[in-house]
């Protein structure tokens, strides 16, 4: 039996398997520069995060109805529940589907119609927090953030993703003030490429409630004392950071040594389906390359629900 645990740092464009990424390019008639799923497995070699955006960014064109968004949302959830998932928060960037003429209600309708049944289905509860794009300008997110706003009784929170040097999390206080006067949770990627300094304004000036990643903080001792002291929660992507080459190795990931610290460390998944695992081998490959007792395991499981969006009650139910 997987350990049971809760999922908060999973994209759902991240979970398109090479096989669905052909069966709804077929669908839907979009052309894939790739001449089936062994070619594109061999693009699957990344130098950073950009590179890997690149193609994250080129393979989701092949989602564009409901169904796609449904079919997508159903195989991770699949997948996620033979791993153990109970609960699972999932980021979705509905600004690299609006670009493409794909509405905000087709994609939020689409993974709606999965996540509707997904505690019968699959005995995952679910949230959804909209991601808005950090290498897109403010307006851009504060238009998104208006274009969902029919539709915000189905989403929890808002997040922030994409390339991260250089669009510094000031750049969207004024879209975090408004999520948050729409009641809406905050969360954001910070201290994954980016300085800790980054982290440290996604704390003060978005006010998020989590960090995504926040690797990066270990680089400042005073920082990483106000994480402790706050229970800020941490989402850490072990095999993501190997794969986009944030760490050289699974071997020196500085997981253990942020347990140690006392940090509110989670394990996830991150881009499953291209960075070699969903999150029970993201456990399954802490335990090997680094060597956590199946106490600091189960640590890490309770964690995931501790810092997850459910009620207490509902909390208690997932675990
Ligand atoms: N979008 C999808 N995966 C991401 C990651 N690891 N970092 C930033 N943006 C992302
Ligand atoms: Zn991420």
């Amino acid at each position: 039996m997987p350990l049971p645990k809760a999922e908060l740092h999973l994209h759902i464009e991240g979970t398109l398997e090479p096989e669905l990424a052909f069966e709804l390019a077929a669908r839907n008639g979009v052309e894939l520069p790739y001449a089936d799923t062994g070619e594109l497995r061999k693009a699957y070699e990344f130098e950073d995060l950009q590179t890997f955006l690149n193609l994250y960014y080129e393979l989701m064109t092949v989602l564009r109805t409901e169904r796609d968004f449904e079919d997508l949302a159903n195989a991770y959830l699949a997948r996620a529940a033979a791993q153990g998932v109970r609960h699972a928060e999932i980021f979705f960037d509905p600004q690299a589907h609006l670009a493409r003429g794909v509405g905000m209600g087709t994609v939020v309708e689409g993974l709606w119609r999965a996540l509707q049944h997904s505690e019968p289905v699959h005995g995952i509860s679910t949230r959804l927090i909209l991601c808005f794009l950090r290498d897109e300008s403010a307006e851009s997110a504060l238009e998104t953030l208006e274009a969902a706003k029919p539709y915000l009784d189905r989403i929890t929170g808002v997040g922030l993703d994409s390339a991260e040097v250089g669009h510094p999390p000031v750049k969207f206080r004024e879209v975090y003030e408004a999520a948050a006067a729409l009641g809406l949770r905050r969360v954001a990627h910070a201290g994954e490429e980016g300085p800790p300094e980054y982290i440290t304004e996604a704390l003060d000036v978005l006010g998020v409630e989590r960090v995504d990643h926040g690797l990066r903080c270990m680089e400042d001792e005073q920082l990483v004392a106000r994480l402790v002291r706050d229970r800020i929660p941490l989402t850490l992507c072990p095999l993501s950071n190997v794969r986009l080459r944030t760490v050289d190795t699974l071997a020196e990931h500085p997981l253990p040594a942020m347990l140690d610290a006392g940090l509110m460390c989670t394990v996830n998944s991150d881009d499953p389906a291209y960075f070699g695992g969903y999150v029970g081998d993201n456990f399954d490959a802490v335990r090997s390359s680094l060597g956590l007792t199946e106490e600091r395991l189960r640590e890490l499981a309770r964690n995931s629900f501790l810092a997850s969006f459910l009620e207490d009650d509902e909390e208690r139910r997932a675990r």
